[in-house]
Order: C-alpha cells, then structure tokens, then sequence
C-alpha cells in the first residue's frame, strides 16, 4: 500500500508536476513520500523516521505540528477560517500588536502576507513610497524571494536572467563590505536591503559592525534600512532577530517562514509609525485577499507565545553553539571535504570543497536519517537548519549521522 503511495506519486511529478524534480529527489536518493511530522521528526511512507535538519527551510522553528498552534488553528477553524473583510479582526489586531511587542525598537505597524517574497514586496513598496525615491541597494548574491520586485534584489543571475527587465533602480554590492555600500549611497537611495545573516546564499554571517554601519549610512543619506528577517528571524540565530546581534533597528522588517508557527503560511511587513504614514493616509494602496487572514494569524500568534514561553531564541543560541562545536571536530577529521563551518544560532552552513561531493553527501545523510539541503544560491554549502526544539540527544543523533555520511563522502571523494 505504502509503495503504491509512492510510486504513484513519483508517476504523478513527473507527468503533473516537473520531471525534473522527480529525477533530482530521486538522484539524492528519495523514493518515498512523507506523511506525517512529529516535532524534528517526519515519517515516510515506509515508515521510516528522519531527523529534520533543513527545518522547511526555516519554516518549522516550532519543529512539526507545535500542539499550542495546531490547537489554535483547530480553534479558529470552528468560528471563522477566512476573514469576513469588512468588520474588525480580532487575529489580525492581536498578531499586529504581538509582533510590535517582540521586535526591536519602535517597529509598530504590520501588514500580513502569505509568504516571504510578498513580504520584501511589501517592504520595497512601502520604502519607495515614504522616501518617493527609486533606488534600492541589495547584496550580491542575497535571496529575497522570486517575484519581480524580490527578484529585483535577490543576488543570482540563474534566477534573474531569465526574466529580464527586472525593476529599474536595484544595484547590488558585496555583502559585509560597508565601504562598497557608502560607495553606492546618495540622496537617491530609498532603501538598502540586507539580510542579516545570509541564508541561500550560503550561510554567511557579516563582519561585526557591518549592519551598524549600514544603519548609519542610511541616516545620513535619509534611506530606509530593510532587514530581511524572513529566514533569520524568530529565533533562528540565538536572538529574536539577525538584527539583535547589533542592537540595530530597521525602518522596515520582512519576516515569514517560521511565523506560522510550521502550520500556515504567513508572512509580514512591519515598519516604524513614521514609515507607515502613507500607508495611513492612504490604507488601500497595498492590499492582499488572504493576507492576514485569521487562521493564519491564529497560528502567528501562538507561534510567538510559544517562541517567548519555550525561550527558543536561547535555546536556539544554546544548542546551535552545541552542533557548532560537533560540526567543527568533523571539519577537523575532513579539511579535504569539509573547507568550514559557518553560522549563527541554528543556521549553520557546510561549506564543502567540491560542489561534486553534496549530492552524494545528502544521499548518505538520508540514509542515514536525516534530512539536510543545500542553499539556493550556493550549491557547495549545506545547510543545517534545525526546528530549535530540538533536544541535546537529538542533536548528537545528527552529529552522529553527520560523522558517518562524512567519513563515507571522504572515501569516495578524499583523492578525486
Ligand atoms: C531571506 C529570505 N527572504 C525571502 C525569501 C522568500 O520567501 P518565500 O519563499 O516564502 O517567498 C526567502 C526564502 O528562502 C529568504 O530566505
């Protein structure tokens, strides 16, 4: 039965869905389809468990099927699923004022959408709106989402290139590279946008005062500063946001992925009350249909109070430092596989010698019971992204598993 699952739904991809995404999970190894989630853990349909190590990608923070958040949306779905949108909303208000609570500063206004990139369209928007100026500075190699004003700033010619013209106005600078970005700034700029730890493009962390400083070349040019907390923030690298580990405040924020909490999608866009004056004086210049809609608040609102009540931000500090330390002892057994180990909190990322080498390492690692991929704009770097529930002895599980699937990578690869 279980296999038929299987195969009908591998018939299914490549005749309805993309071929090409069949070949690609089934050269990695996977033959199965997942049915089921459990905190870190997802079952197949072979019954097999796999310790999640990619996380959705940042998604499942909360790890799978958080109670307090399934609960809640199980509670919404009994009143009101879909908002009415015409009288007050009681989710959408109280994830607004949640939201202001845990972020830094006086970010105060949000507005809900379904997903990262709607969230930096938002953001882009809005910056061009409150300054009335064009240009937007973004980071090489930054990923920010694939619709066009995301794409505009996202960093990687592959997924740009194709679908040129892209916006006008959007240059791109080295990321961590504060002179280059001074030496882009002028009375033009409505906004620089960063991502504070670099996730798809291969887990890089700045230099320290780098954020600092493109918050001071903001105010002196009178730009907006965007941070692009959609992977980074709610906990992911040790603080509530990428942005914490400078004490620097943004005039807008994107966040989305780990928001809903591993159970909706949900994504925002939250700004200072000055930043949001346009939005004031013209409310509907920016819509969504679901945006906000209060299954998905629901399930936003519970995911922060169980951030807050689980501590994850700390936990996520704690047992990031812990896979850290284990990652580095395997660095040192495999320096010819293994160049360095890079990260914040729980997002690390494994940047391999040869680019060669990361298929068939994510092939041992699944035979191996665990799930890891590489990042988007970096096929050389691995990513281990965890939900930041996870325990000590599930963290030794990966370590383990990471050992193994290294010590055979380094016998097929070692003297190629
Ligand atoms: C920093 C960052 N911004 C934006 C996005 C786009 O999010 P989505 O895939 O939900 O549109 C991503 C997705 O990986 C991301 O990592």
């Amino acid at each position: 039965m279980s296999s038929t699952l299987a195969a009908e739904t591998i018939r299914k991809y490549e005749e309805y869905v993309n071929p090409a995404v069949a070949k690609l999970f089934r050269y990695m190894g996977l033959s199965s389809v997942e049915v089921k989630g459990d905190g870190c853990w997802v079952t197949d349909s072979e019954g097999r468990r796999y310790l999640d190590c990619l996380g959705g990608y940042g998604v499942f923070s909360l790890g799978h099927r958080h109670p307090a958040v399934i609960a809640a949306v199980k509670d919404q779905l009994d009143y009101l699923p879909m908002s009415s949108q015409i009288l007050f909303d009681a989710p959408k208000a109280d994830l607004a004022e949640a939201l202001a609570r845990v972020m830094p500063g006086d970010l105060q206004y949000s507005f809900f959408v379904n997903s990262g990139t709607e969230a930096v369209e938002g953001a882009l928007k809005l910056a061009r709106l409150h300054t009335g100026r064009q240009k937007v500075i973004a980071a090489q190699n930054a990923f920010h989402g694939k619709t066009f004003g995301a794409l505009s700033a996202t960093g990687r010619e592959l997924f740009r290139s194709p679908f040129y013209p892209l916006l006008e106005g959007f240059v791109h600078v080295p990321y961590g590279d504060a002179a280059a970005l001074e030496a882009q700034m002028d009375e033009t700029v409505a906004a620089v946008l960063l991502e504070p730890v670099q996730g798809e493009g291969g887990i890089i962390v700045p230099p320290p005062g780098y954020l600092k400083a493109a918050r001071t070349l903001c105010d002196r040019f009178g730009a907006l500063l965007i941070a692009d907390e959609v992977q980074t923030g709610l906990g992911r690298t040790g603080k509530w946001f990428g942005v914490d580990h400078e004490g620097v405040v943004p005039d807008i924020m994107a966040t989305a992925k780990a928001l809903g909490g591993g159970v909706m999608p949900i994504g925002a866009f939250t700004a200072t009350t000055a930043v949001w004056a346009k939005l004031i004086e013209s409310p509907f210049l920016h819509t969504s249909t679901f945006g906000g809609n209060p299954l998905a608040c629901r399930a936003g609102l519970a995911a922060l109070a169980v951030l807050e009540a689980e501590q994850l931000p700390e936990k996520a500090a704690k047992i990031g430092a812990y896979l850290m330390t284990g990652l580095q002892k395997i660095q040192a057994q495999h320096p010819h596989i293994l160049e360095e180990v890079r990260g914040r909190g729980m997002l690390i990322g494994l940047l391999l010698t040869k680019e060669g080498a990361g298929g068939f390492l994510m092939s041992r690692l699944i035979d191996a019971g665990i799930l890891v991929a590489y990042t988007l704009n970096n096929p050389r770097v691995i990513r281990i992204e965890p939900p930041l529930v996870m325990s000590e002895a599930e963290a030794d599980f990966a370590l383990q598993a990471l050992t193994q699937a290294f010590n055979e990578t380094a016998s097929v690869f070692e003297d190629l």
